[in-house]
């Protein structure tokens, strides 16, 4: 596998490639990461190659973010995707892409306000701008994106329809802990009681599922269930939102029909953890 740190030889590296498959991340990487390059790989056959980029990026973090001491672990990320099968690491400092002077980037104005856009303005217009530009750098074919992130994913599939970026998304499962905590490098932050109670997140999203399947649709039932569980099962939580929504739009719904989401983000001392399920038919 070989570790690329600068545009130029990024650059040559590209034009000597033929189809790439893509994994874009922010590094402190683990096993939901380790997924997506498997799912790439697989993808990529013995034809295609699979590239990872590993940037933390400072547009997509508020001025009171943990952009400074977001765990940047590079050695033990690059034996992950080898481990996992990537062809090639891209891995530049922010000098190498971003300007002092930049002046243009991207702003998603829909998707983007609602869920977690509406309590971190700005993230997703970083997450727009760094995408658009490793997505000019790469160049892929293909990219691989976590469901975790379901927003992000959501916002990512409209840059490239709205922007005609010749790159076919994909979103893969999230990987969860054996207890149901869904995998983030953020879990770190946790302390032990914190960690208890975390798996209380996915359970109670479990829990309004399985009301929906047995025929609960309104999104006010739905919501009570999920409040009445974390109250129960995670008093250090401390809710930023809980959403009934479209899983395409991400628009509230009253009643959930089919292709509905339910997404939630709860604050814990030092993590701020999200996580989703889909409703689907
Ligand atoms: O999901 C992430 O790790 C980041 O938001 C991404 C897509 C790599 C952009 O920095």
């Amino acid at each position: 596998m070989t570790l690329i740190e600068t545009v130029k030889e990024w650059r040559a590296w590209r034009k000597a490639a033929g189809k790439v498959i893509f994994v874009p991340t922010m590094g402190a990487l683990h096993e939901g990461h380790a997924t997506l390059v498997r799912e790439a790989r697989k993808m990529a056959g013995k034809e295609a190659q699979v590239a990872a980029s590993i940037f933390v990026n400072p547009l997509q973090f508020g001025p009171n973010e943990d952009f400074d001491r977001y765990p940047r672990t590079l050695e033990a990320d690059l034996t992950l995707c080898r481990e996992a099968g990537a062809d090639v690491v891209f891995a530049p400092a922010v000098k190498e892409v971003y300007h002092e002077d930049r002046s243009v980037q991207i702003s998603e104005n829909s998707l983007s306000k609602v869920l977690c856009g509406a309590s971190r303005p700005g993230h997703f217009d970083g997450v727009c701008t760094v995408v658009a530009k490793l997505f000019n750098l790469v160049q892929p074919d293909e990219a691989v994106f976590g469901k975790k992130d379901y927003q992000q994913l959501a916002i990512i599939r409209r840059l490239v329809r709205d922007l005609n970026f010749p790159v076919e998304i994909h979103g893969v499962e999230t990987v969860r802990e054996s207890d149901g905590l869904a995998m983030s490098s953020r879990n770190r932050y946790l302390s032990a009681a914190e960690r208890a109670q975390a798996p209380a997140l996915r359970a109670a999203l479990v829990k309004a599922r399985e009301a929906w399947q047995s025929g609960v649709t309104g999104s006010r039932k739905l919501l009570e269930i999920i409040h009445q569980h974390l109250a129960d099962h995670a008093s250090l939580g401390r809710k930023d939102y809980i959403s009934v929504v479209d899983r395409h739009s991400l628009q509230p719904l009253e009643i959930v029909k089919n292709d509905g989401l339910i997404a939630l983000a709860v604050f814990f001392d030092k993590a701020r953890l999200i996580d989703n399920v889909e409703l689907l038919k």
